[in-house]
């Protein structure tokens, strides 16, 4: 399954850097404002722009970390004196990495019933509530838990480093996502297993792209509102929620993943309290405030904004709301997308580029 993700502009980032090229030749850092999954910055990355990622969620920042820092596995150097890893070494293999290795053990641990279990699974006893869950199967959520907190264990021992901590934590959440028993986002789970859900879970080895800019990108974790303050660029892309529901919300075991922490598990779906990454880009109220933020504190004369024709703004209030910081152009571009429910076909949308020019 990889990445579900409400609104990711994969199947779209060719058109918006030929936009960007169309805006500005020469420009040579792009600012990806809201990166979510960080596709859009490792296609970026691949067309050779030097590029600065914000995101406000955690698991956001791992991705980014992956595709933008990494060009080949790092060395794991530290799992070299560690016996019960190195003995994990996959039989038969010539050439393995000890990326290979870790992952190989990470996937050999023995499950522990743990706080996956206890809230996820429908074996588990939740704390606030009395009905199990049923995001994973109950031996899926105990390997998780196994993997995690080995994870963890690992980082604060300093036996791998951060970009390494990155890397496993972005492999465990593409592996969780594979066997999630969601229609698309984690606001619920089915009632039902579906079969995806009930393979075992594993980790895979990530591909790394050495294409293009290899050096120099940055990465914020953080409000756009505040980073904005803080950051320039030749070109800057938003891509803001269109909609009301809220990433953190629909995205709360990703999140806890990536925190690894173990937050209170809240009503039937289960949710990490989530106010603290709260977007104002699901609000009608307050967008128009959130966008005036950025666009008098960011250091960048051009900005391309992806939103939709299904937006909590309507388009044309969104363009002339706009026109007030500059010259603004729309382009309109269609496209199949996802839709978080499990309806089998992707909705047609329109989908527009607007193109603003600060004065
Ligand atoms: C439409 S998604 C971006 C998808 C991304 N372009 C991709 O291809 O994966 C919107 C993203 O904005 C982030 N977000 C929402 N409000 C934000 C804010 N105020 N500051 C920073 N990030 C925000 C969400 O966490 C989410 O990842």
């Amino acid at each position: 399954m990889g990445f579900r993700y409400i609104g990711s502009k994969d199947k779209l980032s060719d058109i918006i850097i030929s936009e960007i090229k169309s805006i500005n030749n020469e420009a040579c850092r792009v600012i990806d404002l809201m990166a979510g999954t960080g596709l859009f910055s490792l296609a970026l990355k691949e067309s050779n722009y030097c590029v600065t990622a914000v995101d406000v969620m955690t698991y956001s920042f791992h991705h980014l970390n992956v595709h933008l820092n990494l060009v080949e596995a790092p060395d794991f150097n530290g799992i070299n004196s560690v016996e019960s890893i190195i003995n994990s070494k996959p039989i038969n293999l010539f050439g393995v990495r000890n990326y290979d290795i870790i992952l190989s053990y990470l996937n050999s641990l023995k499950p522990v019933k743990g706080y996956f279990y206890q809230e996820f699974s429908p074996e588990g006893t939740p704390s606030n509530t009395s009905k199990p869950r049923k995001y994973f199967t109950s031996k899926n959520a105990a390997k998780i838990d196994a993997i995690r907190g080995e994870i963890k264990r690992l980082k604060s021992a300093n036996t791998i480093t951060d970009i390494e901590h990155s890397l496993l934590l972005h492999d465990l959440i593409m592996a969780v996502n594979d066997v999630a028993n969601i229609a698309g986002t984690y606001g619920h789970y089915l009632s039902k297993f579906v079969k995806r859900a009930e393979a075992p879970i594993e980790l895979y080895p990530s591909t790394f792209s050495g294409v293009g800019r290899t050096t120099d990108h940055k990465i914020y974790r953080g409000y756009a509102e505040e980073v904005s303050k803080h950051i320039e660029g030749d070109v800057c892309y938003i891509d803001p929620p269109y909609i009301k529901r809220q990433y953190a919300a629909n995205y709360h075991i990703l999140e806890t993943l990536a925190r690894e922490d173990e937050p209170e598990a809240i009503g039937d779906s289960g949710l990490r309290p989530w106010r603290d990454q709260y977007s104002n880009f699901c609000s009608k109220v307050k967008i128009r405030d959130s966008f005036d933020q950025i666009l008098t504190n960011i250091n960048c004369q051009d900005i391309l904004i992806s939103y939709s024709e299904d937006g909590l703004l309507p388009i044309d209030d969104l363009v002339s709301f706009l026109q007030n910081y500059g010259s603004v152009i729309k382009k309109d571009i269609q496209y199949k997308r996802f839709k978080s429910n499990d309806s089998k076909k992707a909705a047609k949308l329109n989908e527009f580029l607007i193109h603003l020019h600060k004065n």
